[in-house]
């Protein structure tokens, strides 16, 4: 794993749900890989509503990343869908983009979900690399207005037990 010299330790790491307020933040970090910002604020009503959460990532009060986890309108019973990950260039081969999946699929475990799926581009091997280490298999192909890509999935599992989860027992995941 990559670290940047002199960089806050991944200990350091804060998990937290994102709410209006995180708007320019986000903005800022959609901005930072190069992803436009429209539909952000549907996006933050959807998520005080409860159709869904965003998870943001700071490091030492620096904001590194964030996730998107639709979890009811549209999607088939049981299932979450995960889109949005990204984690600031700088911080990244550092644990956070995995960690801000974890709290995604938590999220979703702790709304009694037992499925996630998610889309990737396929020339996207960073995440793809990502996902199947973090267990996300092969669902169908997916054709974007962009290109290709693929529709992952993954079955959540029981959550762990705190002490067998070392980094998200760490971390400060409180949605509600
Ligand atoms: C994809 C992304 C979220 C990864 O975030 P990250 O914090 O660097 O990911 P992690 O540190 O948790 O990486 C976990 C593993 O994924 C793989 N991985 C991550 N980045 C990789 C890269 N550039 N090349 C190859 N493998 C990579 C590695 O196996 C890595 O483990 P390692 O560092 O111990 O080798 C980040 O690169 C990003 O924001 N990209 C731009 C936005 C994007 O494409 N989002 C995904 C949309 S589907």
């Amino acid at each position: 794993m990559n670290v940047v010299a002199g960089a806050p330790s991944l200990e350091h790491l804060r998990l937290r749900p994102a709410g209006r307020a995180d708007l320019p933040t986000l903005v800022a970090l959609r901005r930072a890989v190069g992803w436009g910002s429209g539909g952000l604020e549907g996006s933050l009503g959807a998520a005080a509503a409860g159709r869904q959460a965003i998870v943001l990532a700071d490091l030492d009060g620096i904001p590194v990343g964030a996730v998107t986890v639709a979890l009811h309108a549209g999607l088939p019973p049981g299932r979450a869908h995960v889109s949005d990950l990204l984690v600031s260039p700088l911080w990244r081969r550092r644990g956070v983009g995995t960690a801000l999946l974890q709290a995604a699929e938590e999220e979703a475990r702790g709304r009694g979900l037992r499925e996630c799926t998610l889309d990737v581009d396929a020339g996207n091997a960073a995440a793809l690399e990502l996902y199947r280490r973090a267990g996300y298999v092969h669902y169908r192909p997916a054709q974007f207005p962009w290109g290709p890509g693929y529709t992952l999935r993954k079955v959540l599992g029981p959550a762990p037990p705190a002490a067998r989860f070392g980094l998200l027992g760490r971390l400060h995941w409180r949605l509600r």
